[in-house]
């Protein structure tokens, strides 16, 4: 990557039918394959005048008109790199503020722009602007991974006017892309029903995900998207933006086909009850946009992401994950020591490596037997667990299986002594009635005070029993009645409270840098890359019916990778285990069963699929995915991931319709191999007492015979899920 500075001669300018004028720069913000190019022109406007595939010749970003379609912008500021409210401005601001002396308007002009290489392959582009009348600034922070193909995008803002500055606006991104049609595709859910694509095209006007539900922001809406240009999006062809904001609240992004038919991008917290006031001095920076661009369909996006998060974003990205086998749906509220010990000692009987404990081993005064009570009280219930947590720690350790915890430590119960304790750590309304989500109530994160409680409930734990390996943090209530006691700039909860807590994770993630931490919310209702900083993996929804799963995990993989994802195999849905385990094992494998009622075939099945997935989980987790046929298409799905290196890979294919004799009528072309290679295709998962028809020995092929001519897996009604393991033969 290379930033580079133009200077345009102004006969180059006048040669060309281009408004590029005399004495404009550009900057250009490159990766291996993409460019976000800006140009400052004379009077310090900057605006954005390229986002797509780099060019060959950095020097031709001069010739880039000024607005790639003819037609009039009054403002000159439609593609405005970061468009201010209240002057000249006609479309959605990115910012909109209030100065110290009443003024409503902001004007941003160029002053200077810096570049570095913060890391091997990481270069970080600033650009820094100013308010000419005020002591205002707004610094824009690009950082492009070049060999991943991402942008990650935020914004600082800050002055030294006489009294605080109103942000009533403040985004992190604004994008600025011409092309003659945009498809969007966006996400909605609930609980048990997350991540249903839609995909529109985009017409004149304002196009707006966004949510107000505080925590758990993205049960609804989550903040990631495709933008397909000039066609709907296609998995391996067109030219396809995915984004996503690393914002586990409110957030706001905006689609706005602007008069001259270009889209402008605006993403970034949601102003929605969100007024900053910044004190001088002060600086408020926003969350990061990230976003990759691909002229190679949806498909290369998501690869991007998946490797850009390896890589960059989650914990250990490159590293172990712990298979495990969690009690939730084996117990619910109802264990004791013995019947835990039972379980963890069929844990270790199935081949997992971790035993889950989950709600409901905490509270005295207000014991933890249903989700009515006790959250916030984080002491061992002494009636179930009479000889504490480190107890049960040891005792699975002797029967070789490592154990973790569940907690929720965001929450409180209204029944609980926390609350008695403390009724103004908790988010709520003077004068109106509490009102619940689950029973419960979220503490409020904006309060020093509380962030040390929560950090010191988790450190407490991990300090009494050190060998505790596993925790799930789960965060299962909205915020109603958003108020809080003790701060003093009410409006500023919404953000204050995830700033609350990354601080809490940032201090466990300085102690505790290496243990595993699943982000679960009543499901998948925070999925995100600023929570996927400190999380290992993410819990995608409670919905883990065999079927249903295909789907849910096939929309939330264009934007997270496999190795993040767990997968649990339980006793949701009418799927044999086979079909479970065959969709568990695309991502991060565990299970919430009771083991002893597995049968001999089950349970010799499973921990047979266990040892497999051992062996072959890294190309699962590292290897590149190819979605072959989408289970929004077809009655089949199938995907494969692809090693690095292009020696193995993992084929899975699913039927998800039951019409008469639907399944693989035909060979499904493979991707991502190497055609001169020559690959071995081996069946996996083969239930006991099955055969597979797939003939082993004869089974070698060229890469370039399948992706051509492709390979059958046979998948009907009697072969519901097929694996297959294709490796090259030598
Ligand atoms: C949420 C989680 C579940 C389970 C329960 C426990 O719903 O998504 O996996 O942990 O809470 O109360």
């Amino acid at each position: 990557m290379k930033i580079t500075l133009y200077l345009f001669a102004f006969l180059l300018a006048a040669k060309t039918a281009f408004s590029a004028a005399p004495g404009d720069k550009y900057i250009a913000i490159e990766t291996q394959h993409t460019a976000l190019v800006i140009r400052v022109d004379q009077d310090g406007d900057p605006t954005i005048v390229h986002l797509g595939k780099r060019l060959q010749n950095a020097a031709e970003y001069g010739l880039l008109p000024a607005n790639e379609k003819r037609g009039e912008d009054y403002t000159k500021i439609y593609n405005s790199v970061y468009t201010p409210a209240g002057g000249r401005n006609l479309l959605e601001p990115a910012l909109q503020v209030a100065h110290a002396d009443g003024n409503p308007s902001a004007d941003l002009r160029y002053v200077r722009h810096e570049t570095q290489t913060v890391a091997d392959g990481v270069v970080l582009t600033t650009v820094f602007l100013k308010d000419p009348q005020y002591p205002f600034e707004v610094m824009l922070y690009y950082k492009a991974y070049q060999n991943e193909d991402v942008i990650e995008q935020w914004t600082t803002i800050r002055h030294s006017e006489k009294k605080p500055v109103r942000l009533q606006k403040y985004a992190s991104a604004n994008l600025y892309i011409p092309a003659r049609k945009y498809y969007l595709t966006h996400f909605h859910g609930d609980w048990a029903r997350e991540m249903n694509p839609e995909e529109i095209p985009l017409t004149a006007g304002l196009k707006v995900l966004d949510t107000k539900l505080g925590t758990r922001a993205d049960l609804f809406q989550p903040p990631s998207f495709l933008l397909a240009l000039n066609q709907p999006a296609e998995e391996e062809i067109g030219e396809v933006i995915a984004g996503t904001l690393a914002w586990s609240g409110n957030y706001k992004i905006e689609f706005e086909i602007d008069p001259l038919r270009n889209l402008r991008l605006l993403a970034g917290i949601n102003p929605y009850a969100s007024e900053y006031t910044l004190a001088p001095g002060k600086e408020f920076t926003t969350p990061a946009f990230l976003y990759t661009y691909s002229n190679a369909g949806k498909g290369q996006a998501s690869r991007n992401l998946h490797r850009w998060a390896r890589k960059h974003r989650i914990p250990q990205g490159k590293g172990n994950r712990l298979t495990l086998l969690n009690n939730w749906e084996a117990t619910y509220f109802d264990f004791n020591e013995e019947k835990l010990t039972a379980l963890f000692k069929d844990g270790k009987k199935l081949g997992v490596d971790l035993f889950l404990l989950d709600d409901g081993w905490f509270a005295n005064k207000y014991p933890r037997n249903n989700d009515q009570t006790g959250l916030g009280d984080w002491q061992e219930n002494k009636q179930k667990l009479p000889h504490g947590l480190g107890y049960l720690v040891k005792e699975a350790e002797s029967a070789g299986i490592k154990f973790g915890i569940w907690l929720e430590p965001e929450m409180v119960s209204p029944k609980s002594e926390l609350y008695e304790k403390h009724p103004d750590w908790v988010i709520k309304l003077p004068n109106r009635a509490e009102y619940y989500f689950r029973n419960q109530l979220v503490l409020d994160l904006s309060n020093p005070k509380v962030q040390d409680f929560v950090y010191g409930v988790v450190d407490g734990i991990l300090t009494k029993n050190p060998t505790l390996s596993y925790i799930k943090w789960d965060c299962n209530a909205v915020i109603y009645n958003a108020f809080s006691a003790t701060n003093p700039n009410p409006s500023h909860l919404f953000v204050e409270y995830v700033q609350g807590l990354y601080k809490v994770l940032d201090r466990l993630r300085a102690k505790y840098p290496t243990l595993p931490l699943m982000l679960c919310s009543g499901g998948g209702g925070r999925v995100d890359y600023g929570a996927l900083k400190y999380f290992t993996e993410f819990w995608p929804s409670d919905n883990t019916d065999g079927l249903e799963r295909i789907f849910i995990q096939w929309n939330y993989s264009y934007f997270f990778p496999a190795i993040a994802t767990c997968n649990h195999i339980t006793d949701w849905g009418d799927q044999p285990i086979k079909f479970r385990t065959d969709v568990a094992m695309m991502g991060k494998m565990g299970y919430d069963i009771v083991v002893s009622k597995l049968d001999e075939k089950e349970l010799a099945f499973s921990q047979q699929a266990l040892q497999t997935y051992s062996r072959v989980k890294d190309v699962i987790w590292q290897g590149d995915l190819f979605r072959l046929a989408s289970p929004q298409k077809n009655d089949l799905a199938s995907l494969m991931y692809v090693s690095e290196k292009q020696d193995k890979a993992l084929w899975f294919s699913y039927l998800v319709g039951n019409r008469y004799r639907e399944g693989s009528q035909a060979p499904i072309l493979l991707k991502g191999l190497n055609p001169s290679k020559k690959y071995r295709i081996q069946e996996l998962n083969v239930y006991p007492g099955t055969n597979s028809p797939i003939n082993h020995s004869q089974s070698v092929y060229s890469g370039d015979y399948l992706m051509t001519v492709g390979f059958n897996p046979q998948v009907d009604a009697r072969r519901a899920s097929v694996v297959l393991e294709v490796t090259e033969a030598n």
